[in-house]
């Protein structure tokens, strides 16, 4: 067995090795937009050309074909689409020529057209400041931009971490509102910063770093804004979020943008647990609530223990939305979780009201 895995490992390195050497693709070109040509070496994937020629395409999962997060529209030169890339990529994207950048390899000239959305996405560095453990498997990490940078973004949008030491990015949701991370809203006293929450994936790259090396005063350099999950200003509907797990850190940020501005619209958070160990800011929210009317937060816990000696509601966090929101108001949801938690809230919410196009998500 081992003998074979062995024998396996030599037969891919020697094919890496003579397709370094045997296969040269020369100088190719990489066109964005029809506005800007980059000429390099060919063979590299088109997330690392996009990512080193600081064009920053979202990747959560680190070019693994696994997150479907790094779809650019490639115009021509891409070559056939990958059985990796049909899973994350629809007929109507596939007719607009949207590809995974992490999966096509630039071997001849390539044009790509991304949204000018992305083309706002920057590269920043940033200092941790202070490290706060909410739950035992959840830290708050809080970072001080450098250099008197700031960062604009919207609440709910994420940035990607440069895992220290490796080329390998992962995608955090802001957890603070973001008027800190703006220089001209604070005192020259107060340096732009931003925090976010992470939870421990067991022998996860990042999160392992989070949870056991990271420190104060360290360097961590972070890409984004990234996102189309974001609190929608345009509106004044009641807003029902629901979060989970570290899908309170987006839900913390837009709750406290709107606090900022005095609650203009109700708001309810529905935040779903097992245990009251899991839970985490109650006194922050249980005080938000004390200040504006027009706030509520109601915690569910699934699986409450006697020594949790937990009087609240009781259930999965949908029966809660159930029991507290009387359909007949048009309203909107912002959700945020893990994927069968938001599955099962898109079920109920056209229920109470929230249509569909209401309805904005991120899943992890
Ligand atoms: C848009 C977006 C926003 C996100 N925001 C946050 C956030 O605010 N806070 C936060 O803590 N996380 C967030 N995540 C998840 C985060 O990006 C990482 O996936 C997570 O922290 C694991 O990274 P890692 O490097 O430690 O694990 P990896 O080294 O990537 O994974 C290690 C192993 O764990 C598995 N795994 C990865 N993630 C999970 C998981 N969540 N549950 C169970 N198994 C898993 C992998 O499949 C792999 O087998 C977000 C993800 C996305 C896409
Ligand atoms: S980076 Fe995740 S699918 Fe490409």
């Amino acid at each position: 067995m081992l003998v074979m895995a062995g024998l396996l490992i030599t037969v891919a390195v020697v094919l890496l090795v003579a397709e370094r050497i045997l296969i040269s693709y020369g100088e190719c070109s990489v066109t964005i937009n029809d506005k800007q040509c980059i000429q390099v070496e060919g063979g590299e994937t088109l997330l690392s050309v996009l990512n080193r020629h600081k064009l920053f395409v979202p990747s959560a999962c680190g070019g693994k074909a696994t997150c479907g997060f790094c779809k650019v529209v490639v115009r021509g030169g891409a070559g056939t689409i990958l059985p990796t890339e049909e899973i994350f990529i629809n007929k109507a994207e596939r007719e607009l020529g949207m590809r995974l950048a992490c999966q096509v390899r630039v071997e001849r000239p390539v044009r790509v057209q991304m949204p000018e959305t992305l083309l706002g996405a920057r590269e920043y560095t940033s200092e941790v400041l202070a490290v706060e453990q909410l739950t035992y498997d959840t830290r708050l990490i809080r970072f001080g931009l450098k250099g008197g940078d700031e960062v604009h973004f919207k609440p709910g949008q994420y940035v990607q971490l440069l895992v220290p030491g490796t080329d390998q990015y992962r995608a955090y949701s802001v957890a603070s509102p973001p008027s800190r991370a703006l220089a001209s809203r604070l005192s020259s006293l107060v340096s732009p910063e931003f925090e976010l929450i992470i939870r421990r994936v067991p022998g996860g790259l990042c999160t392992g770093w989070i949870h056991s090396a990271v420190e104060k005063g360290d360097e961590v350099r972070f890409t984004g804004p990234f996102g189309d999950f974001y609190l929608h200003e345009d509106s004044n509907r009641e807003i029902v979020a629901i979060g989970g797990g570290s899908g309170m850190a987006p839900m913390r940020s837009i709750i406290l943008h709107l606090a900022e501005q005095g609650m203009p619209r109700k708001v309810t958070l529905f935040f779903g647990a097992r245990r009251r160990r899991d839970l985490f800011y109650v006194a922050e929210f249980q005080a938000l609530e004390r200040l504006y009317p027009n706030f509520r937060y109601l915690p569910a816990l699934s699986e409450p223990r006697p020594e949790d000696h937990w009087t609240g509601e009781t259930g999965f966090i949908t029966q809660t939305v159930q029991k507290h929101i009387v359909p007949g108001r048009e309203r909107e949801a912002v959700l945020c979780g893990p994927p069968p938690m938001i599955d099962a809230a898109m079920r109920v919410l056209p229920r109470i009201g929230v249509q569909p196009e209401h309805t904005y998500f991120d899943k992890f």
